[in-house]
């Protein structure tokens, strides 16, 4: 039985403390590496959201609502510190829970420690302006926190998205009602008992983990919740927006992509090769921003496939905790997606493939990186978001075209351009439709300190950086007549 940080995994953490699920039902968490069942989460419904909702609310009117910015700053930079302390602990939580490689395990650990630093930092900084208005007037503007906010997030990268989301409505004095994802939730409940071990005072984060038409459906639906965050589906996304409609609240959507590296015959192709690998097969390809299409000038076409089939061909998909490239996606339900997308791809050129390990257990949702060239840009495999390991390769001859291939799905996530011409990058990183940009490199989601999100159906809202703050928080204007 696994016990994130010595907390038993069935509970929900509401008002500071944890407590049973109301209707004391739980599910099964699944260990993606081998199929065997890691522990039992709660399975939190409508009753449990309502409290969690409630908690917030009174955390608002409590000591929560009265800290100061600096105080904020202070608990988070406390969090931070001690999910630095228990590095080990939560990458190996990941790593089960998710079926994350040991290695990416620890980097998203990290990442959440920086979220925290970050927005321990900007927490005073967050200010409003004043405005010259009419003669015997002064006014400013205040940046107040919404309130409360909801955080739906997935499975895929939980402890960083809670970094970016929770993180940054933290600083701004938000209180968080947060439902993870019923495949992957134990950095949520440990990163909840890292938050009180810090001192967070009781409401200002509650977790409820549950099913998504269970507990998600009755957090977005919530009256009174005063924001929504949501990372997924698509699918899913409509739905937040759709009750986000019913209670007229703001949203923020991140709904992943089919992103784009544009590579032009003048690229520094040995600086480029590592990043359009890697940036397509990290955590087995379900990554919102990863690069699932290289685009190829025909003068590079052949070396390229080449050199990326080599790649694949060493590339091996085995246990999380044996930290391979590649660990088994996060569920046999995704591997079932995965491989209809492959079978999709029956009548392309399979370029180059990886293996699954040998010994490999048989019960793990393994699926064999793969890697598909000369595939047209409105197959299904160049249109549709696959969230496994496989990438396609198509060629282009010259930037209009380059360009209409890129913009040439209904995502807009991440792009690159990899060319040596300046001001080639400049005009490729204007047109090149994408919520981030990445010249001569990839970052899949970028730093903690980056802005992301995206345009189309990858959503819309920004989070990480300092820019998320300004979405976390609404703004008020006052206007003084005093002669
Ligand atoms: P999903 O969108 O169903 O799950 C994401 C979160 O939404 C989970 O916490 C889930 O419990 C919750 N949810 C599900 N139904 C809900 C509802 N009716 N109301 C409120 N919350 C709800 O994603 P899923 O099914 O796990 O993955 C399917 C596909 O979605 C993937 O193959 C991938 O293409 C995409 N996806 C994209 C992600 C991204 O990072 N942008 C993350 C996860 C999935
Ligand atoms: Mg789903």
């Amino acid at each position: 039985m696994v016990t994130p940080l010595g907390i038993e995994p069935s509970q929900c953490f509401v008002a500071g403390a944890w407590v049973a699920p109301r209707a004391g039902e739980t599910l099964d968490l699944i260990n993606p590496s081998d199929g065997s069942t890691l522990c039992a989460i709660a399975r939190g419904q409508a009753g449990d959201i309502d409290a969690a909702v409630e908690a917030a609310q009174s955390a608002l009117n409590g000591d929560w609502g009265k800290a100061t910015a600096a105080e904020r700053g202070r608990v988070l930079a406390r969090i931070g510190a001690l999910v630095l302390e228990n590095t080990d602990e939560l990458a190996r939580l990941e790593a089960m829970d998710v079926g994350k490689p040991l290695t990416q395990a620890r980097a998203d650990v990290l990442a959440l420690a920086r979220y925290m630093e970050f927005y321990a930092g900007a927490a005073d900084k967050l200010h409003g302006q004043t405005i010259p208005y009419l003669d015997g007037y002064t006014v400013y503007t205040l940046r107040e926190p919404h309130g409360v906010t909801g955080h739906i997030i997935p499975w895929n990268y939980p402890m960083q998205i809670i970094g970016r989301s929770v993180g940054a409505a933290l600083a701004v004095g938000n209180a968080c009602v947060l439902k993870p994802a019923e495949e992957a939730c134990l950095t949520a409940l440990a990163f909840a008992e890292l938050a009180r071990r810090a001192g967070l005072p009781a409401g200002a984060l509650n977790v409820v983990p549950g099913l998504g038409a269970e507990a998600g459906a009755a957090l977005s639906a919530h009256p009174g919740v005063n924001h929504m965050s949501f990372t997924g589906s698509v699918g899913v996304g409509k739905l937040i927006q759709a009750s986000a409609a019913e209670n007229i609240v703001p949203v923020t959507l991140e709904l992943g992509g089919k992103s784009p590296q544009v590579v032009f015959d003048d690229a520094d192709l040995e600086a480029a090769l590592p990043f359009l690998v890697n940036a397509g097969i990290q955590n087995a390809g379900q990554t919102c921003s990863a690069s699932s299409r290289i685009l190829v000038q025909r003068g590079l076409y052949d070396q390229v496939i080449e050199a990326m089939a080599a790649r694949y061909s060493q590339l091996r998909a085995g246990p999380a905790l044996d930290d391979l490239e590649v660990g088994p996606l996060v569920s046999m339900r995704q591997k079932a997606i995965v491989e209809s997308f492959l079978a999709k791809g029956a009548d392309l050129l399979i370029a180059g493939q990886g293996r699954v390990n040998d010994g490999a257990p048989e019960g793990g949702a393994y699926v064999r990186p793969t890697l598909f060239a000369d595939v047209p840009p409105d197959h299904t495999l160049a249109q549709d978001e696959i969230f496994g390991p496989v990438q396609v390769i198509m060629p282009f001859d010259d930037e209009d075209e380059a360009v209409a291939i890129a913009n040439g799905t209904e995502f807009g996530l991440v792009a690159s351009c990899w060319t040596r011409d300046g001001a080639r990058q400049m005009r490729m990183a204007k047109r090149l439709r994408a919520g981030q940009v990445f010249l001569n490199n990839y970052g899949a989601g970028g730093g903690v300190e980056l802005p992301f999100g995206g345009t189309g159906l990858s959503g819309h809202g920004r989070e990480k950086g300092f820019e998320a703050l300004y979405g976390f928080s609404v703004l008020k204007t006052v206007a003084a007549l005093h002669g």
